[in-house]
């Protein structure tokens, strides 16, 4: 039942403050990560010396974001991989490393050939993130934590790829702390800002009419370029992906520090380049490539807080999103980029809910 939206993805993106909560219930006390949330036998995550995650499409930009959280706070190396390519090659896997799945519908044939594949290396387990507790994913992994995003309909994935951030941050936070890389301080610290999550989120959905405007500008374009920074890179590649799915225009991402080395070629007037600004010390590096794109009549559609310093001007188009603490920041700015391709998509007249030649659940090859 979409109630009083128009469409389920409408919907589920306005869900991401409820569901983000439940997903948090349950696994944070006031000061900590409870580890039992991994089950009742979590002495694994102090064993953890190493992380392959592996998914498909949206989930695998979850865990390109959770790559950053896990080097970062907990200091073990971390390899991402796409399912489809994991599952036909040989894989190196040092001693005590984690076998992690990322899935929405715990459906994915990729996703299940490569844990199945996993499953006969020599793992220290394998535990999957999913948000199906019946499916055959969670049934086959060694351990589980579900997402409890609630059934997702809109073939876009919104609300589950923000709910998997959230359990990616909480495995994050709790591997960390396991392996003695967090003073019980820097953990309550985390687990403070995870708990003001859902409110912030809400802050972001509360641009929706504002966004709306900017996407009118938007339904003529043929191409779109984001960038990003750091863990906002893989922001951008979930901002393109959404945009190409519902509203068919061409976007590709970029790290922004790559656009020297070949995209600015494209970069002209008809290009419209996308960003979500991060508040902290690769503002800087991000404001002077973005001058470059100025610079060649690309025009600029800025997402960032305040205290970024960014503002309205001829040729760029901002949009306040609310500060948060910078480990949030992935969470929270994806909002802005599903609220622009859903209404870019309504302005073009796509099936938004049912985009062309996709599935929900990709079951086959
Ligand atoms: C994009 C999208 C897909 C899925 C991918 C993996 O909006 O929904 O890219 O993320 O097909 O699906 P799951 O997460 O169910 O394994």
């Amino acid at each position: 039942d979409k109630g009083e939206f128009r469409h389920y993805m409408l919907k589920e993106i306005y869900e991401q403050p409820k569901v983000i909560a439940a997903c948090l219930e349950g696994r944070i006390s006031d000061e900590r990560i409870l580890t039992s949330c991994f089950g009742a036998n979590s002495a694994f995550l102090k064993e953890i010396e190493n992380i392959h995650i592996v998914a498909c499409g949206t989930s695998y930009h979850a865990g390109m974001v959770a790559k950053y959280w896990i080097e970062d706070l907990a200091n073990i190396p971390c390899t991402v991989e796409v399912a489809s390519e994991y599952r036909y090659r040989k894989v190196a896997v040092p001693k005590n490393t984690l076998f992690l799945t990322l899935s929405q519908s715990g459906e994915t044939a990729d996703t299940l050939a490569a844990l199945r594949m996993a499953k006969q290396l020599n793992y220290l387990t394998t535990l999957a993130i999913c948000n199906v507790p019946s499916s055959t994913l969670v049934r086959e992994s060694g351990l589980t934590l579900l997402t409890n995003a609630g059934a997702e309909i809109g073939v876009a994935s919104t609300k589950a790829f923000t709910t998997q951030l959230t359990a990616l941050l909480i495995t994050s936070i709790a591997i960390a702390s396991e392996k003695g890389e967090l003073s019980a301080a820097q953990q309550a610290e985390l687990v403070t800002a995870l708990r003001s999550l859902p409110a912030y989120v809400d802050a972001a959905i509360k641009q929706d009419e504002a966004i709306k405007l900017v996407s009118e500008q938007f339904a003529n374009k043929h191409n779109a370029l984001f960038l990003g920074r750091g863990p906002m890179f893989p922001i951008a590649l979930e901002g393109a992906l959404k945009l190409k799915e519902i509203s068919y225009i061409h976007a590709e991402a970029y790290p922004a520090g790559e656009l020297k080395h070949g995209p600015l070629a494209l970069v002209d007037e008809t290009m419209p380049i996308i960003t979500v600004a991060p508040n902290n010390q690769m503002l800087d590096k991000l404001k002077s490539n973005l001058q470059e794109v100025r610079a060649r009549g690309g025009e600029l559609y800025v997402f960032g807080a305040k205290e970024t310093g960014f503002e309205e001007a001829e040729g760029i188009y901002y949009n306040e999103i609310p500060w948060v603490e910078e480990v949030l920041e992935p969470i929270v700015h994806t909002i802005p980029l599903q609220l622009l391709s859903y209404h870019v998509a309504v302005v073009k007249g796509t099936d938004v809910d049912q985009p062309r030649n996709l599935a929900k659940s990709v079951t086959v090859e």
